[in-house]
Order: C-alpha cells, then structure tokens, then sequence
C-alpha cells in the first residue's frame, strides 16, 4: 500500500524522483494512491506548491495520474521498468488465457526458410550509409498501398505501428495537447499518450469506426491530433466503413490544425475493404504495420504520409536510432513477395474470421450483443466487468476487463478468439452469458 512507502525529498524533482523509486522497486503498484498533496507537504516541511510541481510532473511522464476527488495514483501501467512489470503476471493456472489481444502464434507464418534464403543471398553487411528505407521495400509498400486506395506521396519505415505513432506525435505535439482518440480503444495507445504528457479525448466508436459527433466534438474540444483505426480496432473490432470514411473526410476537409493518423494494424488480416482517410488533411499520416499478418516480432511497419510529416518522422528517427535494420526489412520483403506465405496469411484470416463470427453469434443466440466485425478481438459490453471477469475465471475463461481500454465509454470485456477451437464456442458463449447475467444469489437451494 502507498502509506507504506516513505516519499522522500525537499524539492519538486527530489520528491518525484523519490516516488519514481517506490513504483521502480514494486513498492508503490499500479492503483495505489499516492498521499494528499497538503499532507504530503506537511510530512515532508515543504510548501504544497512543491508537492503539486512534483505531481504534475509525474502525471506529465504518464506515472501517475489524478481523478477529482480520487485523488492521484499510480497508473495501471507506468512508463517506467519495475521489478514487478519485468514479469508478466501468468494467466490463472486450470484457466484459458483469451485476455492477451495476440495473433495465435501457431497461425504466423514460419520466418525459418526466409531468414535461410536471406542467409545464402547475404552480400557485404550495410554499414551507416546504408538507405534507410530499402527501395524494394518501398516500391512493394506503394504498390500494396496503392492498390488499396492510400496515396502514397512520402514513405518511412518505423519500429512498428506504435513507434511510428510515437514519432509522430512526439514531432508535432507539445505535453499537455489533445489527442482524439477511440473509446473504448489499444490501451497501449493510452499508455503512450500519457507518457508523453498529452491529454486523451475519447471518441465513441461503433461498428462502423469513430462516429462522426464524436469526431466533431473531439475537435470542438481542441483535439490536435485524430487517430483512427482502420480495421480490427482494438477493442471492439471495428472497421471504417465506405460511409463513415465519406462522413469524416468532408468533416475533416481542409483542417490544417489537425495531425489525422490512421493505424491500419490488421493490414493483410483484415477480411473487410479499407476505406481511408489518408489526405483528408494537409497533415496525415498512414501506418501499416507487419505485426498481425505476419508476426509481433518483426518490430517493422511502413509509413506514409504528405511530405512534411513523413520527412518530420524520417528526419528525427535519422539523428536516433537511424533506421529500421535492412535484414528485417529484407525480411518483410520476402515475406511478402511470397506466395505461400500469403496463402497462410488469408487462411489465418479466415480462421480468426470463422472464430469471431462463431462467437458473436454464439452469444447473439443467448441474447448478448457482442462487437468484432473484423480482426481477433471481441467486445462484449457488461453491466459489472469485474463481475464478469471474476465469474468467467472462475469457469476457467480469462478474459480482458474493458477498463484499460476506456475513457468515458461504458464496461465491456475484451476476448481475444485467436486461441479459441470452434468446440469452445458454445461452452464458453455459455459461460459469458451466465457471467453477465449471474443468478441471483441466496435463493437457491
Ligand atoms: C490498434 C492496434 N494498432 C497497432 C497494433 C500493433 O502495433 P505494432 O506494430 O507496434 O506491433 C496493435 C496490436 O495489438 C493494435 O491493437
């Protein structure tokens, strides 16, 4: 607990740093509530404005963060490596794990033969002059970008979705600046806004991706960037549909204040059209990482954009860490220049497809109405998500309570099918229903 844990210091930085210690060394968890300001400053023989510098400046890193009357915590999960955090807590021993949002590892395609042939292929190692983005990669993303209605002007390449909508944000936004984001939506995309200290506006989602009044309040509300899902939003599944994108590009027409990034994560996953947004704005910015299709680890995604930002991104990444490795870009090359491994690719799809649509319709026959129009999430609104969380556990189902996924969006539990065999269907569209609705206790007999 927090009161166990002894801040320390008798400056702004020297108390923010003590509380950093606490949450490194495990001693102050995600969720513990940090002391009062005016208390803390009494404890410590400082002024309160000390104190508050202290939080605000933890709260800016994303450490912490401060609710009204619920005063300030640590966050679910802080920017900085615990002792605790190195160690992903295991799913419930006896229990499936259908919480961890990952493609099925048994469905990515084997890296084995590819990495072989690059062996053999393999000429004089790239030193620092080597390009940073390799010209046949480039030229496959164009083609593969084009053909799916994305104008493709600039192109980078970035250490996966999340790095290149780091760079991006970073480039453009100041700490403190909104950013529009879905809601409920990637937690990891929360994570990241607050640590780099900007504020999260939530953006209902529905079927059909980001609505429009959502969009157009976020905006009224000074949002200066958009991000926008494509395809298997995460959590709900959700899609931009052909009327939905015409929607928000004439909503979006012309606004030169806004950075518009779309996250196309699910890419050749997908089994529905993509229907961009890409140019709807002067400043945009289109990703399209490998990490669905084709595997978590490749770290790689493609970016594009007007030349501005693209040239932002490229830029700032060349003075850092440079470039993304060439033999991981050769890899993805190969990868995609190959036919069975597309082969693969469009069978997992269909697989994850076959899943996620057995199940919403498992649960629609049981009077739930569930979410996963594409991709390997479904997201089933509840009355009590640590009810439900609870109850499905206790029936052997780990599940994602919604609760890292939202702002202002109401309760719902995300289940990840990429596990799932089709006999679980019906066993475990049983037990979400049972869960949801739980019978009313002491009555039985
Ligand atoms: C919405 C969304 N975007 C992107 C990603 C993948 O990002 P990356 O390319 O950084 O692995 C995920 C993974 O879960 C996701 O849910």
């Amino acid at each position: 607990m927090a009161e166990r844990y002894q801040i320390s210091g008798s400056s702004s930085a020297a108390i923010s740093a003590s509380v950093e210690t606490g949450i490194r060394a495990g001693d102050l968890a995600p969720g513990d509530a940090l002391p009062a300001v005016r208390a803390l400053a009494v404890e410590l023989g400082v002024s309160p404005a000390t104190v508050a510098k202290a939080y605000q400046e933890l709260r800016q890193r994303g450490l912490v963060v401060t609710a009204g009357r619920h005063g300030t915590r640590v966050r679910p999960r802080p920017p900085v490596a615990s002792r605790r955090s190195a160690l992903m807590p295991p799913p419930l021993p006896g229990t499936r794990n259908l919480s961890a949002g990952e493609p099925d590892s048994r469905l990515l395609p084997p890296l084995g033969p590819h990495l072989a042939a690059l062996a053999t292929e393999f000429g004089t190692p790239g030193g620092y002059a080597a390009a940073a983005v390799l010209p046949e990669l480039a030229a496959a993303a164009r083609d593969r970008l084009a053909a799916d209605g994305v104008p493709v002007d600039e192109i980078t390449v970035t250490g996966g979705a999340l790095d290149g909508i780091e760079r991006l944000l970073a480039a453009h936004l100041r700490p403190g600046d909104a950013v529009a984001v879905e809601d409920p939506g990637w937690a990891n995309l929360l994570d990241l806004l607050a640590a780099l200290g900007l504020r999260a506006i939530g953006v209902p989602v529905d079927d059909e991706g980001p609505t429009a009044p959502g969009v157009r309040a976020a905006l009224a509300a000074g949002a200066r960037a958009l991000i926008v899902t494509s395809r298997a939003q995460n959590p709900t599944g959700a899609a931009v549909s052909a009327d939905r994108a015409a929607e928000l590009r004439t909503l979006l027409a012309g606004r030169a204040d806004l950075l518009l990034i779309e996250d196309d994560h699910a890419a050749e996953l997908a089994r529905v059209p993509l229907h961009p947004l890409a140019g709807a704005t002067p400043a945009w910015a289109f990703v399209r990482s490998v990490s669905k299709p084709y595997g978590p680890d490749l770290r790689l995604a493609v970016l594009v954009g007007d030349e501005a930002t693209v040239a932002r991104v490229a830029g700032r990444a060349r003075v850092g860490a440079g470039w993304v490795s060439t033999v991981l870009q050769r890899l993805v090359l190969a990868l995609w220049c190959d036919p069975a491994t597309a082969d693969l690719v469009r069978r997992a799809a269909e697989s994850y497809e076959r899943r996620r649509d057995g199940l919403v319709d498992a649960l629609a026959a049981r009077g739930l109405a569930a979410h996963g129009r594409t991709g390997i999430n479904v997201w089933v609104p509840v009355p009590d998500e640590t009810v439900a969380v609870t109850a499905l556990r206790d029936a052997g189902w780990s599940v994602a309570p919604g609760a890292l996924n939202r702002i202002a969006a109401a309760p719902g539990v995300r289940i990840t099918v990429s596990r799932l065999d089709e006999a679980d269907l019906g066993p475990l569209a049983d037990a979400v229903a049972r869960a949801v609705r739980p019978a009313p206790a002491g009555f039985t007999t």
